[in-house]
């Protein structure tokens, strides 16, 4: 080990991590120090003062109110500029002005899945996974435009081979291979509750993903940015792995987004219920930004207005469109300055005396930064009302609330809701559809797109599985 590395963590007080150092066989060693290189210590040491050593809660803004969003449907006061919007979107994707942007560090863990969630089996006849449904959307909108859209994927350290792998297995899914970037995300070490970096193994630190708001620094990092750059790609489309709903390409709001000079745009739906697992759109001193649902004071997220609607009701669904310029602005420091979020974990990790150790309770603190921190940071940002039965029915959970079953069954009823607006019967049970309905985004990526092709059937009757290919 180079001396500077060594005396580094000595005067940052974190030598401990080189506790069994002179232990290892030389490949063990290299892995180790890797690792440290790859952190910035003098933000680590930062970090282990300010943010773990003291509990320090993230200040609430003062004064909190309800956020403004863009209408769903252009009302009179937004026909004008709703109609140039779309217009515009569908110019920017002509001219390969938009990028597509995935962020897949999370594993399937708590859908009892071992392996990257996007593997995940979620359309409710085809059983395609969440990749592919993304794949083929993409390439619907590429195809419509007649120009591919370049696709930034990222991954996190322990799943970026499984999921490189995968794609490569399933030829890419039919996407042009030169159109996909992959790059990892960063990672944070947990920290014991003071301040040490732990071990999760004697030559590795404990170290988990940085949260989805290190996406924003990755992109920098891998070279995203600079390939945004030579391809000439002005702005990302972001979202999340687990919403197979998720529409990866929205004109109007790409062309809203374009339009209104916003850096950083987001979409918004009603919450179903006051305490919702949803981010919250609000105006904290003044500023747009998402207060996470873990965060929002109860007693304001019960508040009622006078009607008995919801006051602080625009959910987020992770949705977002991020000007290129504005995430290379956020890196021109060489560090994000987006807040850290601490959370206190069950970590397992090695001991003084090399034993493993396997928590029963908290014992360590992780740092995460959460995307949606930037809105604020951004200019004039906007929020933009979407439809829940449309856009957001995402799995999370094996069982319950947003659960494989939940999205299916939604993904069953937007599909019977798109035929039926092209004339096409279905049968019912209760009200619901009384059959498994999958259309394939290379047939139409929308209810207004199915409407103008030649539909195989007159009606779906009941039990039946109708999947129409593209
Ligand atoms: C998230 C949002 C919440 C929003 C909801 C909508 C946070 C903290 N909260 O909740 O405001 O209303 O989605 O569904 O994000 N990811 C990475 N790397 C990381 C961490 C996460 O790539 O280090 C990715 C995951 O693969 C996943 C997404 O970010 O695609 C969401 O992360 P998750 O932790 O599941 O967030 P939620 O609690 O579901």
């Amino acid at each position: 080990m180079d001396t500077a590395l060594r005396e580094k963590l000595e005067s940052i007080h974190q030598q401990n991590v080189l506790r069994f150092y002179d232990q290892l066989n030389s490949e063990s060693q290299k892995k180790l120090e890797s690792q440290l290189r790859a952190l910035d210590l003098d933000h680590i040491a930062e970090l282990a003062e300010t943010q773990v050593k003291e509990k320090a809660a993230l200040p609430l803004p003062k004064n909190i109110e309800p956020a403004k969003a863009y209408p769903r449907e252009a009302d009179a006061q937004h026909r004008g500029l709703y109609h140039d919007a779309e217009k515009r979107g569908h110019e920017l994707l002509r001219q390969g002005k938009i990028g597509a942007f995935l962020v897949a560090g999370g594993q399937g863990t708590r859908l009892g899945y071992d392996g990257p969630k996007g593997e995940y089996p979620v359309t409710p006849v085809k059983h395609k996974p969440l990749f592919q449904v993304f794949a083929e959307q993409l390439r619907a909108y590429g195809r419509d435009s007649g120009k591919s859209i370049p696709w930034y994927i990222m991954t996190s350290t322990v799943n970026d081979a499984p999921t490189r792998a995968f794609f490569k297995k399933h030829n890419y899914f039919g996407y042009s291979p030169g159109d996909i970037f992959f790059f990892e995300q960063g990672m944070m070490p947990a920290f014991s509750m003071n301040g040490e970096m732990l071990l999760g193994a004697k030559d590795s630190l404990a170290l988990s993903p940085d949260g989805h708001g290190g996406s924003l620094s990755a992109l920098n990092r891998s070279g995203a940015l600079e390939d945004m750059r030579k391809r000439g790609v002005e702005h990302l489309s972001y979202f999340q792995v687990d919403n197979p709903l998720v529409h990866t390409i929205d004109p109007l709001f790409l062309g809203l987004h374009d339009l209104t000079g916003s850096e950083m745009s987001s979409k918004t739906i009603p919450k179903a219920t006051a305490l919702e697992k949803v981010g919250n759109f609000v105006i904290g001193d003044g500023k747009l930004q998402v207060i996470e649902y873990s965060d929002l004071p109860e007693q304001l997220a019960l508040q009622t207005n006078s009607d008995g609607t919801l006051r602080f009701n625009a959910g987020s669904i992770a949705i977002h469109a991020v000007r290129r310029t504005f995430v290379e602005r956020l890196n021109q420091s060489g560090r994000l300055e987006l807040p850290w979020h601490r959370a206190e974990k069950k970590v397992p990790y090695i001991d003084e005396n090399g034993k493993e150790v396997k928590p029963d309770k908290p014992n360590a603190v992780k740092l995460e930064q959460f995307v949606f921190d930037a809105i604020p940071l951004a200019k004039n940002p906007i929020v933009y009302t979407t439809d829940r039965a449309e856009e957001f029915s995402p799995v999370k959970n094996a069982e319950g609330v947003d659960s494989p079953a939940t999205s299916k069954r939604d993904q069953t009823r937007r599909a019977a809701r798109w035929l039926e607006s092209a004339g096409i019967e279905i049968a019912k049970k209760n009200g619901e559809p009384d059959a498994e309905i999958e259309i394939s985004p290379l047939f139409a990526t929308s209810a207004p797109q199915l409407r103008t092709r030649k539909l195989p059937m007159q009606r779906v009757g009941s039990g039946e599985k109708t999947y129409i290919e593209g």
